[in-house]
C-alpha cells in the first residue's frame, strides 16, 4: 500500500516536470506576480526591458520598478545602477543589462544590495565560424542560425524569430556583439546581395544591443573587385575598401568593424604583396575610423618549417608593437597554439605594451569532445585569465592586461568561438549552453568564479517549479551536479591530455586519440608526433633554453620557473621539458606511471559523473535526462579510447608496466588506430 502511495505521487511528481528541448536556454522562468514599471521613454529596447521584467518577475508583488536613462561618470559602457526597485544607466542598453541582472538575481536567490555594475571588456563578441552554404567550421550542433545558402538569401519570418531569441540570450548574458561569419572567409561575404541579408540581421540585433561585425578576405578586391591587386598600400585597393565601407554603413549604420585571418592556414594576407600585417590592419582601420569602427586581427599565424610553433605569433606580432592605429585590437588565443585541452597563456598578453590585445576563447569544443562530451570551459578560462603575466609587476594577469586596468587602451574586448546552431537545443549538448552562458558572464565580469557561474547556470536552467523539497534539490541535484561541472575539464584533460600533452589527436577530425598519427606528405606541425616527441629517451616538447627557448618569450621570473624543473607545474611539465619515463615525479612515482594514473583518473571521473546524473533523474525532465545520459555514456566510452590509444601507444617507447593497481586496457591498439583509419577515410567532421 506505502508502495503504491509512493508510486502515484512520484508519478505526479515527474508528469509535473514537462519535457524540455533546451531551446529556453537559461530563460525559461516566467513571472509569478505583477509588477509596474516605470519608463519615462519609449524605444525598441527600452520596450524590450519593461516586457521581460512584466513577463519575468518574481519579487514583490505589485511593486513599482523604476528604469532611468542618467548621465552618471562612474558608469561606464553600458554599466548600470541596480536596486531592487530602480535601475539606472547611461545607455538604453544598460538599463536591458540592469533588468537581466535584477531577473536573474530573483530566479537564483542572490540578494539584491544597490550597487554599480560596470562590465570589464566594452566589446563582448561571439565570433560564429559560419559558412554562406549553411555549414559551420568546428560547428557541432548543427546548421548556421544566420545563413542557408547563396542562392537562399531571403529572409523569412522564422529567421528572423530565431535571430530574435538569440540576441535575447546574448543580451542576457551581456554579449554585445556577433561577428557573423567564418574567419575563413569567402569574398563573396562583401558582395552586395549577402550583404542584404547581414543587414537583416543586424535590424533584429540592434534592439538588443548588439552589433554586428563581418569577417573579411584580404583578397575581396582582387576576388569580388575585379582588381589587379590587394596590396594594401595600393591607392585602388584603399578605395575600394573605403567604398565597401561606405556600402556596409550605409546598411548598417551602427556596424562594428572587420574581424580578419591573415596570412595563417592558407588564408591570404599583406605578406603576399611584401607588406606587414601592420600595413593590412592600418588601411582597415583608417577606412572603418570615420564610422567608429575597428578592426579585430588576428595573431593566429604559424609557418610549418618553423621549429616550434608555439613560438610564432609573438615572434611575427611583437616587432609591430605600437605601430598600429588605436581601432586596431590584436585578437590572440587564450595559448600559443590553438584551443588545447590545456595550455599555458599566450606570451603575447601583456608584452604587447603599446597595442591592445583580445583574448579569443573557443566555445566550440573542437578539442574537448565537441557536442558529446560534457566539459565545462569556464574553470579553463578562469585559468586562463588570472595567470599572471608578470609583465607589470606581480598581479598582471591576463584579465588586467586586456580589460583596460593596466594598459591605456581606447578599445578593450574579449571574443569566444560560438558553439551554436540550429539544433533544437542551439548547442548539441544541453551541458554545452552553460559555456555560452559562462563566456558571456566572463566577459562581462572576468573576476567571477566558476563556481557562481555554474550555481547560476544551473538554477536559470533546471530548476523545477516547486515539486520538490529545496533540501533534495540541493543535496542530490544541485551541489553534485555543479561538482561535475568543476570537475569536467580536469577530468578531460586527465584522459585526453595530461602533464603538458598537447594536439595528440587524430586525423583532423580534432575528436579521438591519435598520437601515431603522421602520413607523410601532410605538415609536421599539424601531426601528434611533432608535438609529443615520444622516443625510447622519454616524451614532451624541450621549450627550454636547451630547446626551442619557447620559456624566454615569457616575463620573469616565469622563464626560470618555467624552465626549470623543480618549479615548473607539472600540469605544463611535457609543454616545456622532454623527461625521461623513469623521471621521478612530486607524487613519487615515475613520469610513465603518473601518466597511466591520470589517464586511469579521467576515465574514473567520467564514470563518477554518470552516477551524479543518473542519480539526479528524478529533477530533470526525461527530455534532457536521457540525452545527457546517452552523452555521458558515450564520453566514458571515449574516455576509455583514449586512455587506451595513448598508453599502448606510449608504452610501445617506455617498455613499462601500467601500474597493476589500475584497470588494465580493454581494447587493443590496433582495433583503435583502425577506426581511426576509418574515420579519416569519411573525411574531417566539419
Ligand atoms: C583551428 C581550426 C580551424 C580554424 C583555425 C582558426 O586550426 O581547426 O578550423 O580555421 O583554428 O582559428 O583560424
Amino acid at each position: 500500500m506505502k508502495h503504491t502511495v509512493f508510486c502515484i505521487f512520484f508519478l505526479i511528481f515527474s508528469i509535473g516536470l514537462k519535457a524540455e528541448d533546451g531551446h529556453r536556454l537559461w530563460l525559461r522562468a516566467s513571472a509569478t506576480s505583477p509588477v509596474i514599471v516605470q519608463c519615462a521613454r519609449h524605444s525598441a529596447t527600452l520596450d524590450i526591458a519593461v516586457n521581460e521584467l512584466k513577463k519575468g518577475w518574481q519579487g514583490r508583488p505589485g511593486e513599482t520598478v523604476i528604469l532611468k536613462l542618467v548621465k552618471d561618470k562612474q558608469l561606464k559602457n553600458d554599466g548600470f545602477r541596480l536596486s531592487a526597485t530602480e535601475i539606472q544607466a547611461n545607455s538604453e542598453t544598460g538599463i536591458l543589462y540592469g533588468v537581466y541582472e535584477l531577473l536573474r538575481r530573483q530566479q537564483t536567490g542572490e540578494p539584491v544590495r544597490n550597487e554599480l555594475i560596470n562590465p570589464s571588456y566594452n566589446l563582448r563578441l561571439l565570433n560564429h565560424w559560419d559558412n554562406l552554404n549553411g555549414t559551420i567550421e568546428r560547428g557541432y550542433a548543427g546548421y548556421s542560425i544566420f545563413w542557408h545558402g547563396e542562392d537562399s538569401l531571403a529572409v523569412s519570418d522564422r529567421d528572423k524569430k530565431l535571430w530574435a531569441e538569440y540576441a535575447r540570450a546574448n543580451a542576457s548574458v551581456g554579449i554585445n556583439g556577433s561577428v557573423l561569419n567564418n574567419v575563413n572567409a569567402s569574398p563573396k561575404m562583401l558582395t552586395s546581395e549577402i550583404l542584404q541579408r547581414a543587414k537583416a540581421i543586424a535590424d533584429v540585433l540592434r534592439p538588443y544591443g548588439i552589433k554586428t561585425f563581418l569577417a573579411v578576405n584580404f583578397a575581396s578586391p582582387q576576388v569580388i573587385g575585379g582588381l589587379e591587386t590587394a596590396d594594401p598600400l595600393d591607392p585602388e585597393v584603399k578605395k575600394w575598401w573605403y567604398d565597401k565601407a561606405k556600402e556596409i554603413y550605409s546598411l548598417i549604420p551602427d556596424f562594428g568593424g572587420f574581424l580578419v585571418k591573415a596570412n595563417s592556414e592558407g588564408q591570404p594576407g599583406p605578406q603576399n604583396f611584401g607588406r606587414t600585417h601592420a600595413d593590412g590592419a592600418n588601411m582597415m582601420a583608417d577606412v572603418l575610423l570615420p564610422y567608429g569602427g575597428i578592426v579585430m586581427w588576428r595573431a593566429f599565424v604559424y609557418d610549418p618549417s618553423d621549429e616550434d610553433r608555439a613560438k610564432q605569433a609573438y615572434n611575427e606580432f611583437m616587432p609591430f608593437d605600437g605601430q598600429f592605429r588605436e581601432n586596431v585590437i590584436i585578437q590572440v588565443k587564450n595559448g600559443p597554439i590553438d584551443f588545447q585541452p590545456r595550455e599555458p597563456f599566450s606570451p603575447l598578453f601583456g608584452a604587447m605594451k603599446h597595442t591592445a590585445v583580445m583574448p579569443e576563447l573557443q566555445i566550440t569544443q573542437e578539442y574537448l569532445g565537441q557536442s558529446t562530451h560534457l566539459v565545462f570551459l569556464s574553470t579553463m578560462w578562469e585559468e586562463f585569465l588570472q595567470s599572471d603575466t608578470w609583465q607589470e609587476g606581480e598581479g598582471s594577469t591576463v584579465a588586467r592586461c586586456t580589460d583596460g586596468s593596466i594598459f591605456d587602451q581606447k578599445y578593450s574586448a574579449i571574443a569566444g568561438v560560438a558553439n551554436i546552431g540550429l539544433d533544437a537545443n542551439w548547442c548539441g549538448h544541453h551541458f554545452a549552453q552553460a559555456n555560452w552562458y559562462a563566456f558571456g558572464r566572463l566577459a562581462w565580469d572576468n573576476s567571477l568564479s566558476s563556481a557562481q557561474i555554474a550555481d547560476e547556470w544551473l538554477k536559470l536552467t533546471f530548476k523545477p517549479e516547486k515539486q520538490f523539497s529545496p533540501i533534495d534539490w540541493n543535496l542530490i541535484f544541485l551541489l553534485p551536479v555543479k561538482q561535475m561541472m568543476l570537475e569536467s575539464h580536469e577530468a578531460t584533460v586527465n584522459y585526453m591530455m595530461p602533464l603538458g600533452l598537447h594536439h595528440i589527436f587524430a586525423a583532423n577530425h580534432h575528436y579521438g586519440p591519435g598520437p601515431w598519427w603522421a602520413p607523410k606528405d601532410w605538415r609536421k606541425d599539424w601531426t601528434p608526433p611533432y608535438y609529443h616527441q615520444a622516443g625510447d629517451d622519454g616524451i614532451g616538447f624541450d621549450r627550454t633554453a636547451n630547446g626551442s627557448n619557447a620559456v624566454s618569450q615569457y616575463h620573469e621570473p616565469l622563464t626560470t620557473q618555467l624552465g626549470n624543473l623543480q618549479t615548473c607545474p607539472e600540469a605544463y611539465l611535457l609543454w616545456f621539458h622532454h623527461l625521461p619515463w623513469d623521471y621521478n615525479m612530486k607524487s613519487g612515482r615515475t613520469l610513465w606511471d603518473e601518466l597511466c594514473y591520470h589517464y586511469d583518473e579521467g576515465v574514473q571521473q567520467v564514470r563518477q559523473f554518470q552516477k551524479i546524473w543518473d542519480k539526479a533523474e528524478r529533477f530533470v525532465d526525461a527530455e534532457r535526462f536521457s540525452a545527457v545520459q546517452k552523452k555521458l555514456r558515450e564520453q566514458s566510452l571515449n574516455a576509455g579510447e583514449w586512455k587506451d590509444a595513448c598508453l599502448l601507444y606510449f608504452q610501445q617507447f617506455s617498455k613499462m608496466p601500467v601500474p597493476y593497481e589500475l584497470e588494465r586496457p580493454v581494447n587493443n591498439l590496433e582495433t583503435l588506430m583502425e577506426k581511426d583509419r576509418r574515420m579519416l577515410h569519411r573525411g574531417p567532421t566539419n
